[in-house]
């Protein structure tokens, strides 16, 4: 293969570039390369570049053809999302793409690694597209809160269909380089080096004066729609969509693919597109999308520190939380041995993790041979030594303190030097239990939530003696497994627990001065949760918090204002679903309402002598919302969480916060932090020292600023 001259193409003037688009001659066929480390994105170089090749390529008489390639090992992860709520320079995106379509020569696309979102849509307006097995393809924009707004919903509808592209724009998953053959969405898998394999493509399609295939001609595929398959995914998604703009864009836009000339369609979809970009759900899904990757960087942990992948791991406890941390592992291709003490607690975590996988299986979301595969991965014993060489250990037995560092004295003997040493804990001190070993920089809190094989949210939380290297290395584990990890630093609570307290008592509070839990729980499942706090205690079960509380008494402040319905609904031997009541009654899952539990609220404020009063919906959520972002701010300035947007990222993946309204801290800074503050200092003066005003909030607002960040 002769190598011409490289001319790299200067798309915007030198000050403002920031990514490149290459333009060479290979064996007789234009090389287009988009060039914007790492995943290529579509920024304003990108756009003229590709713009400005596509003129070179029609002009340029020594080449019939022209194959279009990402650098960085990966073709295009999509638009830039930092530019997303700014004015963007020209070109657009159409315009290249428009450009491409109406280009005379053939323009193939070679796709690797991520053709996601804008990327995708510039491969699908190239005449034809080559990809290797791996490469992930597809049009994720709904998780962003936006839908394809460049022609990705008009043309994939073309490629394969209006069923299938409804599918995939709706559920933002990527299909890999051989289901995009199967599907149509590309025409050839190229085995080996992509560029010469396109290349060869290019030159094969001209040699046979094939004639230029324009996706937007394309009818076939869309001709016959079932106008049904619309109104069916509308209403077999309303409750999952509930509160969502996109989705039902998206909906219109590829009806509109199936049922309009493409230039009507087209024109519809970047009228409906602009329209999510313009929602304040798009603010908030966009934030989320940084606010996940920011949470992964530990300042005191270098940049560069690229710890090794885990290869081994192994969990002490084989109980509901001890399976699924270890079914993490294995469906994470880590093997994973369990280890108990008793062989029959082992056979029973072991039918239980049979079990789990059995109903994946049933329900279609794992394969047979993914179920044998994941769980050959699993291993038992009842001997410690049989452990010591695993790269990680979590320990997951019950949360006692004596019993967790009677584990940690043994593990300190065994495990090879090196390992991470994780507990399991939501409540107890991460010290007490490292300082009985003699490493314990090698320890760390590892709180998973249950089900922890499907739960997102990992909070690591550090000792005063973790090391920077353990951490850095549980952080990238976490993600190995397909966490979302966060740090947290060593509280009561860590940062989860700690705000669910708060908000759980202002909760308890509102019942005693007038509400209802079904209100309650009405009233935070219109703002997103998909469950209420009362439906969430009573799923997890009341008996062990009374327990919790029961030895804390000792501890309580009695000056503190201290709400006995809880324990009250306790003595009544109602614990919750398990037993078909707590908060509520129930037949099998369905909560309703009790009257005797009404009833009883409404005597423990006569007792407690709180005259009851209308409680209106809006009070509900600004008072839990409050409180959360109270506790939040004092975390935040007691280093316990590293940044505000830490604690979006652990209510959002940990407990059920609506990712669409951004997480709580996100959240106050769209009301205004000021007009926040005033509203806690209301409480403060109302309700007393639970309402303290958080420093940090104070010192913000204080200096006239309005965000988290300009505390730091
Ligand atoms: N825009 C800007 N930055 C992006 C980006 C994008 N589209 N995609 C990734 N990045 C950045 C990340 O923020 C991260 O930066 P830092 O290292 O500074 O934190 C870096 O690239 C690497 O990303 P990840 O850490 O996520 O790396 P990964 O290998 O785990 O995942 C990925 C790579 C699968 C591409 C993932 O980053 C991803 O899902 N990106 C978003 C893809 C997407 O949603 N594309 C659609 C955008 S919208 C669109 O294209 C439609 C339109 O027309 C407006």
């Amino acid at each position: 293969m002769q190598t011409p001259p490289a001319g790299t193409l200067r798309a915007a003037p030198e000050e403002i570039l920031v990514s490149t688009v290459d333009y060479r001659v290979i064996d007789g066929v234009a090389v287009i390369t988009l060039n914007n480390p790492p995943v290529n994105a579509i920024d304003q170089g990108i756009r003229a570049g590709l713009l400005e090749s596509v003129g070179r390529l029609a002009a340029d008489d020594s080449v019939k053809s022209a194959v279009l390639i990402g650098a960085n090992d990966t073709f295009v992860a999509g638009a830039d999302i930092k530019e997303f709520g700014k004015p963007l320079p020209p070109p657009t995106t159409i315009e290249s793409l428009s450009a491409m379509e109406a280009s005379p020569k053939p323009i193939v696309a070679a796709l690797a690694g991520n053709t996601l979102g804008g990327g995708l849509e510039i491969a699908l307006a190239a005449h034809w597209r080559v990809a290797v097995a791996k490469a992930k393809l597809g049009l994720p924009e709904v998780s962003l809160g936006i839908m394809p707004g460049a022609g990705g919903t008009q043309r994939l509808p073309r490629l394969v269909g209006g069923a299938k592209a409804l599918d995939m724009i709706l559920s933002g998953t990527p299909v890999n380089g051989t289901k995009a053959l199967e599907l149509g969405i590309v025409d050839e898998l190229v085995d080996g080096d992509l560029l010469a394999g396109a290349i060869a493509f290019a030159r094969k399609i001209v040699a046979e004066g094939r004639p230029l295939r324009v996706t937007s001609q394309l009818q076939d595929k869309v001709a016959n729609t079932d106008p049904a398959i619309f109104a069916d995914a509308i209403k077999k998604n309303e409750k999952k969509w509930k509160g969502l703009l996109s989705p039902y864009k998206i909906v219109e836009a590829v009806q509109a693919a199936c049922t309009l000339p493409f230039a009507e369609g087209a024109a519809l979809e970047l009228k409906v597109y602009r329209e999510t970009q313009a929602s304040p759900q798009r603010k908030a899904l966009t934030y989320m999308f940084f606010a996940e990757r920011e949470a992964a960087k530990i300042p005191d942990v270098p940049r560069d520190l690229k710890p090794a992948p885990v290869k081994s791991a192994a969990v002490i406890g084989a109980g509901t939380m001890g399976g699924g941390i270890a079914m993490s592992f294995a469906n994470a291709g880590i093997p994973v041995k369990i280890l108990e003490l008793k062989q029959e607690a082992l056979d029973a975590g072991l039918a239980r993790i049979k079990g789990n996988y059995a109903t994946s299986v049933s329900r279609g979301s794992t394969t047979q041979a993914q179920m044998d595969e994941r769980l050959g991965r699993i291993s038992t014993t009842t001997d410690y030594a049989q452990i010591g060489d695993a790269d990680i250990v979590v320990e997951a037995v019950f949360e006692n303190m004596e019993i967790k560092q009677g584990v940690f004295k043994t593990l300190d003997g065994v495990m090879k030097q090196g390992a991470i040493l994780g507990t399991n804990t939501s409540t107890l001190d991460i010290d007490q239990i490292a300082n009985v070993t003699k490493r314990p920089q090698d320890v760390i809190g590892m709180h998973f939530f249950s089900p922890a094989n499907v739960m997102k949210l990992v909070e690591n939380v550090r000792g005063a003696k973790t090391s920077p290297e353990i951490i850095g290395r549980t952080m990238a584990v976490s993600k190995q497994i397909g966490k979302v990890p966060v740090l947290a630093g060593n509280c009561d609570g860590f940062i989860g627990n700690r705000i669910l307290a708060a908000y759980g008592r202002e909760c308890d509070f509102l019942l005693e001065e007038g509400a209802t839990p079904w209100q309650i729980d009405t009233a935070l499942q219109g703002f997103g949760f998909p469950m209420g706090l009362f439906l969430m205690r009573d799923m997890a079960g009341l008996d062990v918090g009374w327990r919790i509380r029961q030895y804390r008494e000792q501890f309580r402040d009695k000056n503190q204002r201290y709400s006995p319905v809880g324990d009250r609904i306790c003595e009544l031997g109602r614990y919750g679903q398990k037993t078909g009541a707590g908060y509520y009654k129930y037949e099998g899952r369905n909560a309703t309402p009790d009257p005797e539990i009404e009833a009883l609220i409404v005597k423990v404020s006569a007792d407690l002598g709180i005259e009851r009063r209308k409680v209106s919906d809006e009070e509900i959520v600004w008072r839990v919302l409050s409180v959360m972002v109270n506790e939040g701010a004092k975390i935040v300035g007691e280093g316990i969480a590293i940044r505000a947007s830490d604690i979006d990222v652990t209510y959002v993946f940990g407990y059920g916060f609506p990712r669409h309204q951004g997480g709580p801290m996100f959240w106050a800074e769209q009301q205004g932090l000021d007009k926040v503050l005033a509203k806690i200092r209301a409480y403060h003066a109302e309700q007393g020292d639970n309402w303290k005003p958080a420093e940090l909030l104070e010192k913000i607002v204080a200096a006239g600023k309005s965000s988290w960040k300009d505390a730091v």
